[in-house]
């Protein structure tokens, strides 16, 4: 059997990983397609050479640019692709345009597409992911759901029969990773430069960077912190803070480049709590018990808010208090699964 993933984005290097690997000890023909989406080397390149991938076979270099015109060039690309190497599946992961282009191609020229994490909303129809994640499991013949929620989702849209519930493919990979922080351990007080303990946060997401004074009382709340507060900064929030004219490295703040997915594991699970609008580190969080404030309206990702995991912050004002809050006692259920997704989706293809 030959399937062909099409990635493009950060979050899709991590869930990609551990399908290619399973592929792979299974027999299956893999090809890779590579949308270009995130192209730098901190975005992209290191994501394969951490995960122990291969580099992808094609690479379109789409780059940055509207979301029309970004997701028409993956499409373009991706279709010739498709036409040439037949595949018997093409498979997307998440939300982002690259998963888009890819459901939209696959389904209008008959090839059989599958969905990794499919099930997922928030109810925000203002979100691109939001819209990514619905078309894409309307357009996908195979929707593999992370948990229960999702699978409810999909029900709910009439989209049952064609929904596995196959856990957390981000569990695999989260195993890989830590597995190598053992053997090859990451200094993260170096990594960060501080001593001290400290609080992780990312901000990327359109609906926190897209606004000047969303975005500087954001970056004004973090950089009052009584703890030094790490962030490493993704280029779309580099590039708003220019745009708006707002300092980035002030107060508390410790500004640092793009961390890798081990850097970023690493960090996490040193931190004293987790501040983001990120949905892996969310769930990344949850996992290695670090508690974490999500700076947005809603989450996909229902079950981390179970014993105060995780929560919701709208209102930043007392931000600094709830990210200080007393971890919560241990969950006892596993929402996301064992860490044997990728081999429950390999089996559900070859069936
Ligand atoms: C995309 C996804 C988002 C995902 C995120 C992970 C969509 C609609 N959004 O958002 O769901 O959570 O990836 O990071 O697909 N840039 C660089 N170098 C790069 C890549 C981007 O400098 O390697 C800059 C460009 O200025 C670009 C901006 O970052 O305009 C945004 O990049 P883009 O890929 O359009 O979306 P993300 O914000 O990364």
């Amino acid at each position: 059997m030959k399937i062909l993933s099409v990635v493009g984005a950060r979050p899709q290097f991590i869930k990609l990983a551990p399908l290619h690997k399973a592929a792979v000890r299974r027999g299956l023909n893999h090809q890779v397609i590579h949308t270009g989406q995130h192209y730098d080397d901190n975005m992209s390149e290191v994501f394969f050479r951490e995960l122990e991938m291969p580099k992808p076979d094609l690479n379109l270099n789409v780059g940055s640019g509207s979301h029309a015109f970004q997701t028409a060039q993956m499409m373009e690309g991706i279709e010739t692709c498709l036409l040439e190497e037949k595949p018997d599946w093409v498979i997307a992961y998440g939300d982002t345009n690259s998963t888009l282009a890819a459901a939209i191609v696959a389904v209008k020229i008959h090839i059989p597409i599958a969905h990794v994490e499919a099930g997922l909303r928030s109810g925000n129809r203002e979100m691109p992911e939001e819209h990514n994640r619905i078309i894409t499991d309307h357009c996908s013949d195979l929707l593999f759901a992370p948990t229960e929620t999702a699978m409810k989702n999909l029900a709910h849209e009439g989209l049952k029969q064609r929904s596995r519930l196959v856990g957390d493919i981000m569990v695999d990979s989260l195993d890989f990773v830590q597995e190598t922080l053992l053997n090859s351990p990451i200094d993260v007080q170096k990594l960060c430069n501080t001593q001290e303990e400290f609080i992780l946060a990312t901000i990327h997401r359109a609906e926190n960077t897209g606004d000047a004074s969303r975005l500087e009382s954001l970056i004004e709340i973090l950089s009052s912190f009584h703890i030094p507060v790490v962030l490493p900064a993704h280029p779309r929030l580099v590039s708003f803070c220019k745009k708006f004219n707002i300092e980035l490295s002030r107060g508390s703040l410790k500004i640092i480049p793009p961390l890798s997915h081990r850097e970023l594991i690493a960090t996490a699970r040193t931190s004293r709590s987790v501040i983001t609008d990120s949905g892996g580190l969310q769930k990344e969080s949850f996992l290695l018990k670090v508690p974490c404030s999500t700076i947005r309206t809603e989450t996909e990702w229902e079950e981390t808010l179970v014993g105060g995991w995780n929560i919701i912050v709208d209102d930043l004002s007392n931000l600094e208090a709830l990210a200080m809050r007393t971890k919560p006692l241990p969950a006892e259920e596993a929402p996301f699964g064992s860490g044997d997704t990728a081999g429950n989706i390999i089996d559900c293809l070859l069936a």
